[in-house]
């Protein structure tokens, strides 16, 4: 069991691929597993000292009650922004830039404490809710870079006598609602994406993780955002989001979350007088995994268990269906199953958990909906039972299913699906996009050109080969789908701030 590496500083993993991977995607931290640093009792030290902060922070968080249903503030809320605005987009984009920065640095400060808040309302297991922590450091100090490289107004090339400048501008107040599941890191970079680029935000957070975002909004606050500037209103998505969505003086929507609400969003915005508003659209995935005969199986058990079961499942990128081929099939399975039966299920607060809690009961009672349609209509490879109170657990399971396109939804939760291919890998591709999403695909083989020729074949926004594929690293895998899956652009690329802006080209003739 393992603690996340806070011995590496977000700004040390922005200049290095390599430590941003272990950072991020390694199970089991190294720094924190040095033998060197054993106490009497055989516990590493450093983990020892970092479980105690953590778990001091836990126990020290005082209760809050957050306001819901704002419904009604909504039009105050948009008139302040729109008045904020002009006064806003004019201040030159290092101060922008710098609360970021300065909220980066806040945030490095206080990530036990916001660790701590995440595993208490999210539900996050620990190593899961540090890695939230940097990343939302992360998309921080990127955002904040970001918009110093593309603030410079662009010369275009003409004929001589004439000048042509292009250049960026806010677009203006944009509404950002953002999910449950990362509600800092997602929350924090809809919103320090807009704010960068000069517009005004009106966020709307999961109704059932107000507090992480309650708290991140003062630190941003703290750290400079005026509070015109930035404002949030707490309350459902029906309530609060769609009025929010329905406003005539929105210029944007950001929003992650449902292909089914993203959609709705979609038309409500296309049904609403004034202009044509764009929408940045993340939402789900049935992510798939195709593994070819040529694929090492420890390699690819370990892979799965990350991919399939990290986070209870409950993360957008996370697997669904793996594709196996059927000459390597019966070892992989060997394998995962294996793995997975000794996961452990439990409070999310307990350093031992491998598998948390869903995150409420309308989540837990939907995964069981589907645990027992696969139960009639798949074959149960691995299906525990494990107390389901107080946390809403499901323990990992594993089904096999005859067919790609037997894999129907995006099943929030640690079940996997599993169906065995001979043949064309292309064809089980094919399949795979023919689900209608496009977030993210594993490949394991050990062919190069195959690799390369199936991720082309791919609609996947993020192809993985030979790893896990979940845990996008800021920066350096900018994360986002298509079809079904979203609008793009990519969250932590180099093209996400574009989106936020509009362009002007000024012609002048000299
Ligand atoms: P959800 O769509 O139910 O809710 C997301 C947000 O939308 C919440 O704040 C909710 O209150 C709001 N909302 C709901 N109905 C609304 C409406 N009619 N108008 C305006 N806002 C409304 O999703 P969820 O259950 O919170 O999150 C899980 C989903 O998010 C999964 O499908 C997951 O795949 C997806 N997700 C995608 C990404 C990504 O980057 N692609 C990341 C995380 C989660
Ligand atoms: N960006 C998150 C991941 O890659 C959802 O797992």
């Amino acid at each position: 069991h393992q603690l996340a590496d806070e011995s590496v500083s977000s700004e040390t993993l922005l200049q290095s691929p390599l430590q941003l991977q272990q950072g991020h995607n390694l199970p089991l931290p190294p720094q924190l597993y040095g033998a060197q640093r054993r106490n009497s009792a055989g516990l590493d030290l450093a983990e020892a000292e970092t479980r105690d902060t953590l778990g001091d922070a836990l126990t020290t968080l005082p209760v809050v009650v957050v306001q819901m249903d704002e419904a009604g503030k909504v039009e105050p809320a948009m008139q302040r922004a729109r008045a904020a605005f002009p006064a806003w987009a004019a201040r030159p984009v290092d101060e922008r830039a710098a609360m970021l920065q300065a909220a980066a640095e806040r945030l490095e400060l206080g990530l036990p404490r916001f660790a701590a808040l995440l595993v208490q309302e999210a539900r996050k297991c620990w190593p899961d809710a540090i890695a939230e922590v940097r990343e939302t450091i992360d998309f921080l100090r990127y955002y904040a870079n970001e918009a110093l490289r593309l603030q410079a107004p662009q010369a275009m090339p003409g004929p001589t006598g004439e000048r042509n400048t292009l250049q960026l501008r806010a677009r203006g107040v944009w509404v950002a609602i953002s999910p449950w599941n990362f509600p800092l890191a997602i929350f924090t970079g809809q919103i320090a994406a807009a704010l960068v680029t000069g517009n005004c935000v009106v966020a709307k957070p999961a109704e059932q993780t107000p507090r992480v975002a309650t708290e991140m909004l003062s630190l941003l606050h703290a750290a400079g955002v005026p509070t015109s500037v930035l404002q949030m209103l707490h309350g459902t998505g029906e309530t609060v989001g769609a009025a929010l969505v329905a406003h005539p003086g929105v210029d944007g929507v950001v929003f992650t979350g449902s292909t089914s609400v993203a959609k709705g969003i979609q038309r409500a915005l296309a049904a609403r007088d004034g202009p044509i508003v764009p929408l940045i659209a993340e939402t789900g995935g049935i992510n798939a995994m195709l593994v070819d005969a040529s694929a090492l199986p420890e390699q690819v058990a370990d892979a799965v268990l990350q991919s399939a079961f990290r986070s209870a499942g409950q993360r957008c990128s996370a697997l669904r269906l793996l594709c196996l081929h059927e000459g390597i099939a019966a070892r992989v399975l060997e394998l995962v199953v294996g793995a997975a039966s000794e996961l452990r299920a439990g409070d999310p607060a307990d350093f031992a958990t491998d598998v948390g809690p869903l995150i409420d009961s309308e989540a837990f009672i939907n995964v069981k909906r589907h645990i027992g349609r696969l139960r009639e209509r798949g074959r149960v490879l691995l299906a525990p039972s494990v107390p389901a109170q107080p946390h809403h657990l499901v323990a990992a399971h594993v089904f096999e299913i005859s067919n790609v396109a037997d894999a129907t939804h995006e099943i929030f939760g640690p079940v996997l699906q599993v169906v065995r291919w001979k043949g064309d890998p292309a064809a089980v591709i094919d399949a795979i996009n023919a689900l209608g999403y496009g977030l993210t695909l594993g490949i394991h083989t050990r062919i190069d050109r195959r690799a390369a020729a199936l991720a082309a074949r791919s609609r996947a926004g993020n192809v993985y080969v030979n790893r896990n594929m979940i845990g996008a690293v800021v920066g350096v895998q900018p994360f986002g789908g298509e079809a079904l899956s979203g609008t793009g652009p990519k969250a932590g690329g180099p093209h996400y701030l574009l989106r936020f802006c509009s362009e002007q080209v000024v012609t002048i003739n000299t």
